[in-house]
């Protein structure tokens, strides 16, 4: 019999298999095998060969603080965990389009003043890397630039020039030789990765990796890829908005909590220091429906417009929308006033809106909401300098959030003089620089409207 030239893999975990699978045996994924040429035995490359590897005591291994490099480019330093770990693979993923070959350019860019480094794409002409180049501004010598898609290739090249620093552009685009499928198959993938991790861990150098990403949010190919690399970065964005988030997904280096906030300008991305001034800009004043909410990203807190438009509604089912946080918990909190304060809301259309173009989805963001829905309900402004935080729950009660004090130590930053804040994070706040109002329940919104 003849055997099967082509193998079947999951997408999602590279789970291998002789034959066609509605759900993967690895990850429990359905309808994720996608059939490719089989390969030579002899590529089992995640192993090249090299001198035999011996097992020693862990108490000879030095562990000193890891080597790291500034880029000088503070977001995209703090998102590391405090620089990059020389010798580290990175994945940095995002939208086609988002700004990571811009982003990593002038990563590139930064570095090369200090060490050496190659930037390898598989998409663009060195032409049009030039292109990109002069409108980011001025680069030294010590950037080595090359259009290449042959990873083997690239392998020898590193060998030869020796840079501190390689960055591959795509993943997608790269190819190894004795891999017989198509580049951006889930083999190629993870053998081109494997190849990486090898050149990163054996040799010394730091990679960053671009991919991109699927309509499902997650890197194209294999899953695996992201648990080979050291870090994993997304670099997200709204695409009517200008700013750009880049975020620590995994970080085996630094806690994967941090974001770095950046602006894509007509001279590349540009770093927001202070995100809530940002989100702020063109705010209203004493207009009725619109309050500055505290919320966390990450580690930061950045203030946000929440503006609420209400209205008396012409139809039957008077319609909702939530632009920039969740829609079903708005139309929950709707519920919430309306049985426990006692507003009419049924009769109302009701349009929420984050400005900004931020999508927070915390609860601590329904304090503002409930405010600007009630202000825009009466017709009453809320004072431009009163930011509010907490969460409500199905009763109506205002509930305690997290990292209280620096919501209200931001705030005070920003030249706030009142805050509204759930009762129980008052007694966490020692010396606040602004007038607190704690409130238990939203009922006590009401009076405070009143004032
Ligand atoms: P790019 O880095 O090519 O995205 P990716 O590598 O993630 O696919 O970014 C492309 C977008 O960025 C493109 O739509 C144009 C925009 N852009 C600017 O607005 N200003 C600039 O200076 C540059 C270089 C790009
Ligand atoms: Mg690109």
């Amino acid at each position: 019999m003849q055997k099967s030239k082509t193998v079947f893999f999951c997408k999602e975990c590279g789970y291998e298999s002789g034959k066609w699978l509605g759900q993967c045996p690895g990850c429990h994924a359905w309808d994720v095998f996608v059939e490719e040429p089989k390969q030579k035995k002899t590529t089992g490359s995640a192993r090249p060969k090299t001198a035999r590897n011996e097992a020693i005591s862990l108490s000879m291994v030095s562990a000193d603080e890891e080597e790291r490099k500034m880029t000088g480019i503070q977001e995209f330093d703090r998102v590391l965990g405090g620089g990059i770990v020389m010798g580290s693979l990175v994945l940095v993923g995002g939208d086609p389009g988002i700004g990571k070959s811009t982003l990593l350019l002038q990563v590139c860019r930064e570095l090369s003043q200090k060490c050496k480094v190659l930037y390898v794409s598989g998409e663009e002409s060195l032409k049009q890397i030039k292109m990109r180049a002069d409108r980011l501004g001025t680069f030294g010598a010590d950037l080595l630039a090359i259009s290449e898609t042959c990873l083997e290739t690239v392998d020898e090249l590193t060998d030869q020039i020796k840079p501190d620093i390689l960055v591959v552009d795509s993943i997608q685009t790269m190819y190894r030789e004795e891999v017989a499928s198509a580049p951006g198959s889930v083999s190629q993938v993870r053998e081109c990765t494997s190849l990486l991790l090898h050149m990163a861990k054996q040799k010394g150098v730091t990679v960053f990796i671009v991919g991109h990403v699927t309509k499902e949010g997650t890197v194209a190919g294999p899953r695996m890829l992201e648990h080979m690399v050291d870090t994993v970065l997304y670099f997200e964005g709204e695409n009517t908005a200008s700013y750009r988030i880049l975020r620590a997904v995994k970080n085996r280096f630094g806690s994967t909590n941090e974001i770095g906030v950046f602006e894509m300008q007509n001279v590349g991305l540009v770093e927001v220091r202070n995100p809530s001034e940002y989100m702020l800009r063109g705010k209203p004043e004493g207009e009725p429906g619109s309050v500055v909410a505290a919320s966390i990203e990450g580690t930061r807190t950045i203030l946000v417009e929440v503006q609420a438009l209400i209205c008396k509604s012409n139809f039957q089912m008077p319609r909702r929308t939530a632009a920039g946080t969740d829609y079903n918990r708005v139309n929950l909190l709707m519920a919430v006033m309306e049985k426990r304060l006692g507003v009419e809301l049924s009769f109302c259309d009701a349009y929420i809106n984050v400005a900004g173009g931020m999508k927070i989805s915390e609860p601590a963001l329904d304090l503002g909401i409930v405010l600007a829905i009630l202000s825009g309900y009466k017709n009453l402004p809320v004072d431009g300098k009163v930011t509010a935080f907490g969460e409500i729950g199905l009763t109506g009660e205002v509930r305690g959030v997290s990292q209280a004090e620096q919501r209200v130590s931001e705030a005070a930053k920003l030249g706030y003089t009142t805050c509204i804040l759930p009762f129980v994070n008052m007694e966490n706040i020692k010396n606040p620089a602004i007038r607190l109002i704690g409130i238990r329940n939203v009922k006590e919104l009401l009076a405070i409207m009143k004032e």
